[in-house]
């Protein structure tokens, strides 16, 4: 049987039918083309910048898988030179030159990717800035270098016709830059929602499973090299933040506006918080979201309530999971180790093999996330408009008329009241705690009546507010 083949012209709208099949062949065979054992052929050189935990992961992992990784890429990948200020005591470095002058390994004529995991925003611009002007392509693992200066090392890396890669950025070893780039290529993304930092669902999880105390996994986690060297990116919602406005310039094609994002971290979650969300069938975890509401686009990281049959709501421990809901495909989840040292290590070098295919072809280079400057403008959502539930939580006195006078008050906002539970005061105690969801409401309008109940005089202290999403 034959099957037309097509050729799509957006501008003209006109489909040209062929029944012959040798015009695809060039195709068929450059995109079956595979390695064919022959790695002399060409070889490509990278130049490891930083050696703490992913450089020395990354190191390791090139070395040990070498020869698949090679096999993959379809030509040689070798490290060239290591630039370290120290060497990693778990780092074999003997056949590699190693310079305590990072910027020496950027200036390497030889080499022709920098890999740059050195962290931060003050030497690592540098690197890559200086790599790019040097004309080398750019693999980096920086999240919070992407998000901050990500739309400049772009449109400098376009001009000098190279790629910057960051697999790593996002979701550790998770490879969700390919599955928007790639994978989801032909829809419309409505929305993502993500669990982004694994430190904080490690803490979530550990104070749910084993009502562990707060600081005392946050220390745990950072022995286990899961957080960043400042844990309040981690906890406050930081580094969550970097890595949504990372997903939603490749979801919506926007540039990347790391500082309009609306943030709020897990510090004010407490283990009574978990159990009590637990009772009325929901999991509280921190999401980073962003959503398209009609023209314009929301952005924002704070704990959730996820009813508990979602998948995601079950992603624990250093796990990361994204859900990414788009017009053709419908919702798809993503999930993995989204820290630590080794599955950081496999996104920078699912990178690294990306751009060597691209270099032994000769093919373009490809920038991503560049190609949004005629919808650069797209507005984004301010958080007071925002719609969703709510979980309100509140000490009250335990006596009559109390419930009701809440229940007013939030119905005469427009807001209605899904569940709700008291808890039995303690033995001697006259305060009893009422948990509250409510429907989706705009969060100005929730704001107003949360005031008003602040101000009732059988209430103690303020709501505890956490959001709700059904993400169905
Ligand atoms: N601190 C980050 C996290 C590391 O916990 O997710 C990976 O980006």
């Amino acid at each position: 049987m034959l099957f037309p083949l097509l050729t799509l012209s957006a501008s003209t709208r006109k489909v040209a039918v062929s029944r012959d099949f040798t015009a695809l062949s060039g195709f068929f065979v450059s995109s079956f083309l595979y390695f064919n054992g022959d790695i002399s052929l060409k070889s490509v050189k990278i130049g490891l910048c930083g050696l703490g935990t992913v450089g020395s992961s990354t190191f390791n992992v090139m070395v040990r898988n070498s020869d698949e990784i090679s096999s993959r890429a379809g030509c040689q990948i070798t490290v060239a030179q290591v630039g370290a200020r120290r060497d990693h005591p778990a780092c074999d470095l003997r056949d590699v030159a190693v310079s305590r002058d990072i910027f020496e390994v950027v200036d390497n004529a030889d080499i022709d990717i920098i890999v740059e995991l050195i962290g931060g925003t003050t030497v690592a611009k540098e690197v890559v800035e200086r790599a790019i002007a040097n004309g080398k392509h750019v693999v980096t693992a920086n999240k919070a270098l992407i998000a901050e200066f990500g739309n400049d090392i772009f449109a400098a890396a376009q001009k000098q016709g190279v790629t910057i890669a960051y697999e790593a950025a996002v979701a550790g070893g998770i490879p969700i830059i390919k599955a928007l780039r790639e994978g989801l290529a032909a829809n419309r993304i409505e929305w993502l929602a993500g669990i982004i930092n694994g430190t904080g669902n490690f803490i979530l999880t550990e104070m749910a499973d084993k009502g562990r105390d707060f600081v005392d996994v946050l220390k745990e986690a950072q022995a286990l090299g899961y957080a960043e060297a400042d844990p309040t990116f981690d906890i406050e919602g930081i580094d969550a933040a970097h890595k949504l406005v990372i997903l939603a310039s490749l979801a919506f094609a926007m540039p990347l506006q790391y500082n309009k994002v609306f943030t709020e971290g897990i510090s004010c979650i407490e283990t009574k918080d978990i159990d009590y969300a637990k009772k009325l069938g929901y999991h509280i975890k921190h999401l980073g979201i962003a959503r398209r509401v009609g023209e314009s686009i929301e952005l924002r990281v704070h704990p959730t309530l996820i009813p508990e049959k979602r998948l995601i709501a079950n992603v624990n421990g250093v796990m990361n999971a994204i859900v990414i809901k788009g017009d053709a495909v419908g919702p798809t989840l993503y999930c993995g180790a989204g820290a630590g040292a080794e599955p950081t290590a496999s996104a920078v070098i699912a990178d690294i093999v990306d751009i060597a295919r691209q270099i032994s072809r000769d093919s373009q280079p490809s920038i991503p996330s560049l190609g949004f400057n005629e919808v650069s403008d797209k507005p984004l959502r301010s958080i007071a408009d925002v719609q969703t539930a709510y979980y309100l939580r509140v000490l009250v006195e335990d006596k009559p008329g109390v419930l009701s006078q809440i229940t007013t008050i939030l119905s005469e906002a427009g807001i209605s009241v899904e569940a709700m539970q008291q808890s039995e005061p303690e033995e001697g105690e006259v305060l009893a705690e009422v948990v509250v969801v409510t429907n989706r409401v705009q969060q100005q309008h929730l704001l107003g009546a949360v005031n008003r109940i602040e101000t009732l005089a059988s209430i103690h202290g303020n709501v505890h507010k956490i959001r709700v999403e059904s993400l169905g």
